[in-house]
């Protein structure tokens, strides 16, 4: 035998040597669910682990975060009930608690990166990420709320603004209001390939936001399809978007591989509540071993090409990186 590949695994060293994917606390990025309130912090049921806090326990996490090197957040609303309506108005209005964290966050730890989440879901009485007329989902009348959000959240601090609602069109009309108001320098991270899963259970959980009837399918992409994603991926890069985005991301890292071929822009990937329940699950119940299965999994959505990674297990994996 003349090539013998064990030669390269044979030391600690010499596999450190070789190694392909380096995955650094400087990928990740940790989800934040935000509610309003003091002194709140109400683990999320199926998501061991993960709570929802309100302004002063986010204010000590991110500390912890910033602490173990961890500089990325991306923040989610659970908003009242009694604050939801049909146009999501509670989105830009300047009183949203969720608006007024962000700047209270910006100003306690300005060099970190706050991303925020543009869909009408969290503030809708419909629970979609559009608006809602006679059962079905409208595109164009749903951008200027969409625009209007995202201004709003932009002047209150956010540094990167995050459409994850679907709409077609939404990333150049996100662009073209936020540059009119004088926000050249936010950027825009695109929700651009994004199906419709069955892996955000615990997520809607957390924000009481599932929809109140129907599903997501006209607007979320089909699981079955690869091909579309470079439809997606290319309007976003002409509409401006600075990151391209695939969610799910266990499941679909032959489109995050597709992506990372194809285009320029950094690839994000979100590793969504359900897929992290799973192995939170299977981890709880003494199948798996937690310290070793958690790191693969990140490391494997970053060998398939997504620069950012954005995890329920970012702080775990920065504690463990330390
Ligand atoms: C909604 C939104 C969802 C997630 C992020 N933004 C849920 C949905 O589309 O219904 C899911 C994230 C996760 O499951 O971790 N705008």
């Amino acid at each position: 035998m003349l090539r013998r590949p064990r030669r390269n695994r044979r030391s600690s060293a010499i596999r450190g040597m070789v190694r392909e994917t380096r995955l650094s606390t400087d990928n990740l990025v940790y989800p934040l669910f935000i509610f309003d309130g003091k002194n709140i912090k109400n683990e999320i049921s199926s998501l061991p682990g993960n709570y929802r806090m309100s302004l002063d326990n986010i204010l000590i996490e991110i500390e912890e975060c910033v602490n173990l090197g961890l500089q990325n957040f991306i923040m989610f609303p659970a908003v009242d009930e009694k604050l939801k309506n049909k146009t999501a108005t509670y989105s830009y209005n300047p009183k949203n608690f969720y608006l007024k964290a962000a700047t209270k966050i910006k100003k306690k730890f300005p060099k970190i990166t706050l991303i925020s989440d543009v869909a009408m879901d969290p503030y809708s009485s419909d629970g979609h990420d559009g608006l809602v007329k006679n059962g079905k989902i409208l595109n164009d009348p749903t951008l200027p709320i969409l625009g209007k959000m995202a201004v709003a959240q932009a002047k209150a601090g956010f540094d990167i603004i995050g459409p994850s609602d679907k709409m077609d069109g939404r990333v150049q009309y996100i662009r073209e209001a936020l540059d009119k108001a004088g926000f050249s320098e936010t950027s825009i991270m695109s929700y651009s390939v994004k199906y419709a899963s069955a892996f955000y259970g615990p997520f809607r959980d957390a924000l009481d936001s599932a929809p109140k009837a129907g599903d997501k399918k006209t607007y979320q992409m089909d699981p079955a399809n690869q091909r579309e994603a470079l439809i997606e991926a290319e309007l976003d890069t002409q509409e401006g978007a600075d990151f391209l985005m695939v969610k799910p991301a266990l499941n679909y890292l032959d489109v995050i591989s597709l992506l990372k071929s194809n285009f320029e822009l950094p690839i994000a990937a979100y590793h969504v509540s359900g897929e992290c329940a799973m192995l939170i699950a299977a981890c709880q119940n003494g199948w798996l071993n937690y310290e070793t299965a958690m790191p693969e999994t990140l490391t494997s959505i970053h060998r398939a090409g997504a620069d950012v990674i954005i995890t329920y297990f970012a702080k775990d994996y920065a504690k463990l990186a330390k």
